[in-house]
């Protein structure tokens, strides 16, 4: 299932595995010749300097964050500490490393949100809504103030909603299957009309992978695969696929502040790099059930303790109102 572009190079992966952060995820490649794992924290400058000065890192590619914009809205300090002194711990241990190249794994939604027209260019303004999309905004700025002011070689490349295995399921679409397969409901925010870009994982990470190695300095790259859909409709073709019926829909209380609509103009990474994506949606999606299908134990060990008091915290009030009184995962 893991495929690696370049078997060739050195790849040192620093985690320090928070919640979502699974080496099972990774086991696969863990012991092939030129990979190594690193259990440390970004915002660990000295640690990390070390680490780059040991193994001679050339390009640090920056995916760490706290990601999911839920919890940012229940506490926004994670969001900062990681997201935007993480990131600017990372810059400057860059710098004292003489790191090569830095790329900033950034998000559509530090643009804020579209009415029902148009797509995000890499020249709209930025205008973040939530304290998440907030903290990767203030990243951005931060790469982008390295680059001018220390002259540091960098890209920021900016992706819409990821799918794929592997995915976290606090995430829309993972949730979603996993309650499915449970019979459980399927809690919609609000009408459910809100809309998002889906983007294959992989096809993300080739789009990366070209950043990583062709991008001029300084650039800035939108990512997505111009498949827009409404949320509800995302959700019923999960319905679909499981064998459910909308029975188990629930509307339920809002996210505050919800973005209504995201969509990506990617047309200068197609252009300029030559990218173009390879994942279908409808085919990607169902190959998506059904490795969370082939997978129970794996989603039995993601949704532990940890999470059924996460999904209590966000969903059981929500589920509530809704007129379901007591539903757990697994
Ligand atoms: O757009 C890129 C972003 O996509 C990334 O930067 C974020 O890290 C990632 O979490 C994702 O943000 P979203 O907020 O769009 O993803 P999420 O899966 O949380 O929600 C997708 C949509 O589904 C959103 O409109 C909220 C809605 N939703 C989500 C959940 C978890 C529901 O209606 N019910 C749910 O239970």
């Amino acid at each position: 299932m893991i495929r690696r572009l370049r078997p060739d190079d050195l790849v040192v992966n620093v985690d320090v595995l928070t919640y979502a952060g699974n080496l099972e995820n990774l086991q696969a490649i863990s012991t092939t010749p030129g990979y190594h794992f690193v259990r440390a924290d970004i915002r660990d400058q000295e640690r990390v300097t070390a680490v780059l000065r040991q193994h001679g890192i050339e390009v640090i590619v920056n995916f760490a964050a706290e990601s999911h914009v839920d919890r940012s809205v229940t506490s926004a300090e994670p969001f900062l500490d990681t997201n935007v002194g993480g990131t600017l711990r990372l810059l400057e241990a860059a710098r004292t490393a003489n790191v090569k190249r830095f790329v900033q794994i950034s998000t559509d939604e530090v643009y804020g949100s579209l009415g029902s027209t148009g797509a995000f260019e890499e020249t709209t303004p930025m205008a973040p809504r939530s304290p998440y999309a907030a903290s990767k905004a203030a990243a951005d700025h931060f790469v982008a103030a390295f680059h001018h002011t220390h002259g540091l070689d960098t890209v920021i490349t900016r992706c819409s909603n990821n799918y794929g295995p592997y995915q976290f399921p606090e995430k829309l679409i993972p949730l979603m299957i996993l309650n499915a397969f449970d019979g459980n409901a399927l809690p919609v925010y609000g009408d459910g009309m809100q809309v998002r870009d889906w983007i294959h994982v992989e096809d993300h990470c080739e789009a990366i992978d070209l950043a990583v190695t062709r991008a001029p300095s300084g650039a800035v790259y939108n990512i997505g695969a111009e498949n827009e859909r409404p949320n509800l409709d995302v959700v019923r073709a999960i319905l679909n696929l499981t064998g459910r019926d909308e029975s188990l829909i629930r509307h339920v209380t809002d996210r505050p502040g919800h973005d209504r609509r995201y969509a990506m103009n990617a047309a200068r990474i197609r252009r300029e790099l030559g990218w173009s994506p390879r994942h279908d949606f409808e085919r990607g999606l169902a190959d998506t059930v059904a490795w969370y299908r082939a997978n129970g134990p794996w989603c039995e060990r993601v949704r532990s303790g940890a999470y059924r008091s996460y999904y209590s915290e966000q969903y059981a009030a929500r589920l509530r109102v809704a007129g379901i009184d007591s539903e757990d995962v697994r």
